[in-house]
């Protein structure tokens, strides 16, 4: 490439709201979505998906809200090839300022007789007519040809040649099964390219799952083979083992623009903090050696590294911590640490707050600082997510004790205060401290919750770490997380355990707002 050429630049298409929150475990609340929507936006994603508006009211509600507070990048809205579904993303999209739908249709042979029982000129004529119908509302329509690396290449060229006269303006390939090898997606694109008659009119797209590891190699094969947008997740999640991540996606692109020629939009210095507060709103922890955001993704352990590193880091590095937002050593923050040092540390982390939030984070600080000689920032973020992405407390803690013994089992006394201030209590005996709790709180709000999902860890290391425990709790068929952090890992048990109650109080009173 010369210096006059100009470089090509990627779209980055993020669906950690969609394809990501629908995979086991990652589910969010409203206030969750809305958060980690602005994360993606101050990233610099060009579309994110926000999610599918006809799979449930909840769902519509948060593509809506998000629609209407994210302004630089587009809000894309999933719907399968059926007017309703179309109608419902209308709805949401209304008000944003960028809006795609975004249709799907499966194209492969497996999935045309045993889903959808359908022929191929069915399919043809059914992407063809709702194409039609969401170009009557949109005016950036994307389509899908679900597991499109399974499909006939000659079907799938007949389907978007169709679908783009019809008004799409994006067609996508998908690699709905991670079934695909890196030369051989390649070789498909190329395909696509070559033998779709009209497809200098729309921009091609992929979408790759990580089934066989190879989400990400597969997608930048895709990107050389002339790919000019890619679907990718936070951290990866996604459906069965995920997605492609972003974060690798884009820093591979980003370490080797010598190599690959091409660019994207991402501000890098946000990955960091994006990749976290999925952590954090999910509890999915992404794996210590997951290449760019993994806890050892820049550590070095052994001597000879050591060495390297600290002769010159490019010896064993090959980005900085830096360039993805981690920052860099810094002052131990702790009860002596002002709120200048505490408001520099939230700057640095990424974590832009207004004034009220701030202030109520400070304060939190000042508690926690009381209790733990040394505050990290894994307990900053905690703290900040405390403050933000939490739904309205139908209850809170007002006193808890516990007693247990070998011999004892455990008894347990709760009491809530609820949201008019009133206050219940309750006691019940159970096999160890935290069933002892649960079982009191579930005679409290008189539902008997199943507990799916329980687990407790530290935030960080050492004997001062502050318990953080991530629930997620099952009602008539419907799932809700929680999360709670505290210095007693017994009631960070149960603020977890109150937090996925009022998601789900809050969500079940959504009829009645
Ligand atoms: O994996 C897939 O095929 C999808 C489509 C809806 C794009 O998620
Ligand atoms: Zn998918």
């Amino acid at each position: 490439m010369t210096n006059n050429e100009k470089t090509r630049v990627i779209k980055i298409f993020d669906t950690t709201l969609r394809d990501g929150e629908q995979s086991p475990g990652c589910s969010m609340n409203l206030p969750e979505k809305v958060e980690v929507a602005r994360r993606l936006e101050k990233l610099g994603v060009d579309i994110m998906e926000a999610g599918f508006p006809a799979s449930s009211p909840g769902d519509l509600e948060s593509v809506k809200t998000i629609a209407g507070i994210i302004k630089d990048c587009t809000v894309a809205g999933l719907c399968r090839c059926v007017e309703k579904d179309i109608d419902a993303a209308r709805e949401a999209l209304a008000q944003a300022v960028h809006p795609r739908i975004h249709l799907f249709l499966a194209t492969s042979p497996i999935h045309l007789e045993y889903k959808l029982k359908m022929t191929p000129e069915q399919v043809l004529e059914q992407a063809v007519s709702s194409v039609k119908y969401a170009k009557k509302c949109c005016a950036e329509v994307e389509f899908s040809a679900e597991d499109a690396s399974r499909s006939d290449p000659d079907f799938l060229c007949r389907v978007f040649a169709a679908v783009i006269d019809a008004g799409a303006t994006t067609v996508n390939v998908p690699d709905t099964t991670g079934y695909a090898m890196p030369e051989e997606f390649a070789a498909l694109i190329r395909y696509v390219k070559a033998h779709t008659v009209n497809i200098e009119r729309a921009r091609i797209s992929v979408h790759v799952h990580n089934d066989l590891g190879l989400a990400v190699a597969n997608s930048l094969a895709a990107v050389a083979a002339g790919a000019d947008q890619v679907e990718c997740t936070i951290n990866g999640i996604g459906e069965r083992a995920g997605n492609a991540s972003l974060e690798e996606l884009v820093m591979a692109l980003r370490v080797r623009k010598d190599y690959w020629g091409v660019d994207t939009r991402i501000d890098t210095t946000q990955i960091y903090a994006a990749s976290r507060l999925v952590t954090q709103v999910t509890g999915v922890k992404v794996q210590p050696n997951k290449a760019i955001v993994g806890e050892n993704a820049f550590a070095h352990e052994a001597g000879i590294h050591q060495h390297g590193v600290l002769a010159n880091r490019a010896t064993y590095e090959i980005m900085t911590p830096e360039s993805i937002g981690i920052p860099k050593n810094r002052m131990v923050l702790g009860k002596h640490s002002g709120r200048h040092a505490f408001e520099d540390r939230l700057k640095d982390m990424g974590l832009n707050l207004d004034a009220k939030t701030q202030e109520a984070v400070f304060t939190q600080f000042k508690l926690l600082a009381d209790k733990k000689k040394v505050v990290s920032d894994r307990d900053i973020e905690a703290l900040v997510m405390g403050a933000t992405a939490t739904v309205p407390e139908t209850y809170r803690i007002d006193y808890w004790v516990i007693t247990i013994g070998s011999a004892l089992g455990a008894t347990s006394t709760i009491r809530l205060k609820d949201k008019d201030d009133l206050l219940h209590e309750e006691s019940a005996t159970g096999d160890g401290p935290i069933n002892a709790a649960f079982k009191a709180i579930n005679q409290i709000i008189q539902k008997d919750l199943d507990l799916e999902i329980f687990e407790l860890g530290a935030i960080t290391g050492g004997i001062t770490a502050q318990g953080e425990s991530t629930v997620k709790i099952g009602w008539e068929g419907r799932r809700w997380n929680g999360r709670g952090v505290s210095t007693d890992i017994v009631e960070s048990a149960i603020k977890a355990y109150i937090a996925a109650i009022n998601a789900m109080e809050w969500e079940l009173s959504a009829g009645s707002r």
